[in-house]
């Protein structure tokens, strides 16, 4: 496995490998765990792929009140996990690398980026796609891959890929759960043996939801009320939203048809974790847990 931390000597790589294999990206922030390697597994289905992983944490996704400083980055124990996951390349660039002078040019996504996490995280997704933008034109991969848990990001990074015409495949791995169900993620590992025991219901929550849903229940409000007692219920109280938007839009709806996702903030303790269900409605059928695109 090749460790890169600047820019030059990647591409010098890449374009080696480029001559006879496609290139598939991970964008990473490090810490990491299953639902990467979902990811590493998802783009290990290319054949003929050079695999390229990448770890930053980005200052530029985190608010003011958002402490990048605890962010945690054990960076020995990451790399171990990306050449067990048969990564051939780990790009670990220093913020002194990505943005070597201020930031002025910066990609903003509209309308995708305006509710759910967007209306709570103002500049957060600027952020994200911003590096992703900066990633992909360091690493310019044929195919990347994001976590169908970060469902509005991968949204957003779909759109933005789309419409700046980048010639990318972007690719989804589903969320892995831990056995109780709590979607596997970096922040988890904020969590104390309390919270992580209340953290569990906001699977529970989308669990009832889907219930509901599949018992043929179609008016959106009383489904998103169901998740929110199951959370309550699991000793949940701070619930920063819980909503199902159309997947196509994330417009808002009153009766759901079509592809339709059930997304979830909530805070544990002083942690904010985020979760979602995607449901495929057809009248009276509905398929439950289905994947985002
Ligand atoms: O999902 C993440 O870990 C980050 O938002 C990403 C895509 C690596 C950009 O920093």
């Amino acid at each position: 496995m090749q460790i890169f931390s600047e820019i030059a000597p990647l591409r010098a790589y890449l374009a080696g490998e480029r001559r006879d294999e496609r290139v598939t990206f991970v964008p990473t922030m490090g810490a990491l765990h299953d639902g990467h390697g979902a990811c590493v597994r998802e783009a290990a289905a290319v054949e003929n792929a050079v695999r390229v992983a990448s770890i930053f944490v980005n200052p530029a996704q985190f608010g003011p009140g958002e402490d990048i400083g605890a962010y945690p980055r054990p960076l020995e124990q990451d790399l171990e996990l990306c050449r067990q996951w048969g990564c051939d390349v780990v790009f670990t660039p220093g913020p002194e690398v990505v943005y070597p002078s201020p930031q002025r040019v910066r990609v903003d996504v509209e309308a995708l980026t305006e509710p759910l996490c967007g209306r709570s995280r103002p500049g957060h997704f600027r952020g994200v796609t911003t590096v992703v933008a900066k990633l992909f034109n360091m690493v310019s991969p044929d195919v990347a891959v994001f976590g169908q848990k970060d469902a509005q990001q991968a949204l957003v990074i779909r759109e933005m890929v789309s419409q700046l015409d980048m010639p990318i495949e972007v690719r989804l791995a589903r969320t892995v759960r831990e056995a109780d169900g709590l979607a596997m993620s970096s922040r988890n590992a904020y969590l104390s043996e309390e919270d992580r025991g209340k953290a569990a219901g906001i699977f529970r929550g989308l669990q009832a939801a889907s219930e509901m849903i599949r018992d043929g229940e179609r008016a959106a409000r009383p489904v998103e009320a169901r998740a929110l007692k199951e959370m309550k219920v699991a000793g949940i109280n701070d619930v920063d939203y819980c909503e199902l938007r159309r997947v196509g839009d994330l417009s808002a709806l009153e009766r759901l048809e079509g592809r339709v996702i059930l997304a979830v903030a909530a805070k544990t303790g002083a942690t904010r974790l985020i979760d979602n269900m995607v449901f495929e409605i057809d009248g009276a059928v509905a398929a439950i847990d289905v994947a985002l695109f």
